[in-house]
């Protein structure tokens, strides 16, 4: 998608050897790169959430053991230490393990480690690009649900389709296009007119820093809105969808989202608006039965939440503490929204229910395409 008017990915290979990824700590006051040239770099990048995403996660790791491997000597010794202290970093997406099992599967089928490298290369860059065909796909799976809706309010006389989302399923999340984000992005192009709410998304603020702004880069109108505000707009009739992405789904449709997503679910069911989950298949965790008490959910530091990060009116980066400065805070980063509160997901293979018989009919290749 659009940077200033330049198509831009989230990841790539520099010229110069190296892995940058576009730095999403300091966005959207500023546009920097970060590079990646080795595992501690990765680990960092992963963890300090320089980047972040389910996909984007998932592909950085995977260049991460490629430019392990480069740095040292490739065999199974280095590239088991790679794939633990990445897999390590973060807990909640799947994608991450998704993609360290992908290259690793690679490697060991490549007899000559001095081909490793390349190889490794080799997969991340398949990954990457996989994730583009992907979440175009889901794109236009999202598109047909988003026709179908807007007819419907067209004919109610609404000017507009209001759509509500939580936190950053966007291009900024992956490699392009994003989860949620692209059947939002292919419906603009359709000439639908498309209006997004955004969650703010605390405790980092992924709605407001990265959504608002990568929304704001492609020319679609949004309205940034507080976290606490998707009930309320739901209640009067002001969203007519909501789309949200996902960090893991379970066998039976459970879906782990960021902090926040199974109150705007459990809103969406009240107020009757229908509640879709963005979900590529590499998102599906087929070993999770459960997903309240199977899918682990990051804890992460309460100074995330006792802290805000920001700009001021003259531009400086500034970090300040809303609270009393004992205060205790508690930080789970991810909830689990039960499949049966979601109307579908969305995926590359088109719009499967949320429940254990539609997955198992997905797993089969039944679905369509
Ligand atoms: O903590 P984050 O920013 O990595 O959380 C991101 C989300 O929860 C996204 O909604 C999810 O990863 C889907 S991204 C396509």
């Amino acid at each position: 998608m659009l940077i200033n008017n330049r198509p831009s990915r989230t990841i790539r290979e520099h010229a110069d050897g190296g892995v940058r990824v576009l730095d999403q700590r300091v966005l959207p006051h500023r546009i920097e790169e970060f590079v990646i040239d080795g595992l501690e770099a990765a680990t960092f990048a992963i963890r300090q959430m320089v980047v972040r995403g389910a996909p984007l996660i998932g592909a950085t790791a995977a260049y991460g053991v490629a430019v392990t491997l480069r740095g040292g000597k490739p065999g199974r010794e280095l590239l088991e230490t790679a794939v633990n202290q990445l897999a390590a970093t973060r807990p909640t997406a799947v994608n991450l393990r998704w993609a360290l099992q992908r290259v690793s599967n690679r490697l060991l089928a490549t007899p000559e480690t001095a081909e490793w490298v390349e190889a490794a290369f080799a997969e991340a860059r398949v990954i990457c690009e996989e994730d583009v065909v992907c979440n175009e796909a889901i794109g236009r799976t999202g598109l047909q649900i988003l026709s179908q809706l807007w007819e419907r309010r067209k004919a109610a006389g609404a000017r507009r389709l209001e759509i509500l989302t939580h936190c950053n399923a966007g291009w900024l999340a992956c490699v392009d296009w994003g989860t949620a984000t692209a059947p939002i992005y292919q419906a603009a192009r359709a000439g639908i007119p498309v209006h997004v709410w955004v969650d703010e998304t605390r405790p980092r603020n992924q709605g407001a820093a990265l959504t608002a702004w990568e929304l704001g880069q492609n020319g679609v109108p949004h309205t940034l809105i507080v976290d606490n505000a998707g009930g309320h707009l739901m209640q009067r009739g002001q969203v007519d969808v909501c789309i949200v992405g996902t960090d893991r789904v379970g066998a039976r449709g459970d879906v782990a989202n960021k902090i926040g997503t199974y109150l705007k679910a459990l809103a969406a069911q009240d107020a009757g608006v229908p509640f879709y989950v963005a979900a590529p298949t590499s998102s599906i965790d087929w070993s999770v039965e459960d997903g309240l008490s199977q899918i682990p959910i990051e804890e992460r530091s309460g100074r995330e939440v006792t802290h805000v990060w920001g700009v001021d009116d003259a531009g400086v980066a500034r970090e300040v503490r809303i609270c009393a400065p004992d205060t205790a805070a508690a930080n789970p980063a991810f909830d689990v929204t039960p499949g049966r509160l979601v109307t579908a997901l969305l995926t590359e293979a088109g719009v499967v229910a949320a429940d254990a018989a539609s997955l198992a009919r997905l797993r089969a290749g039944e679905c369509e395409r």
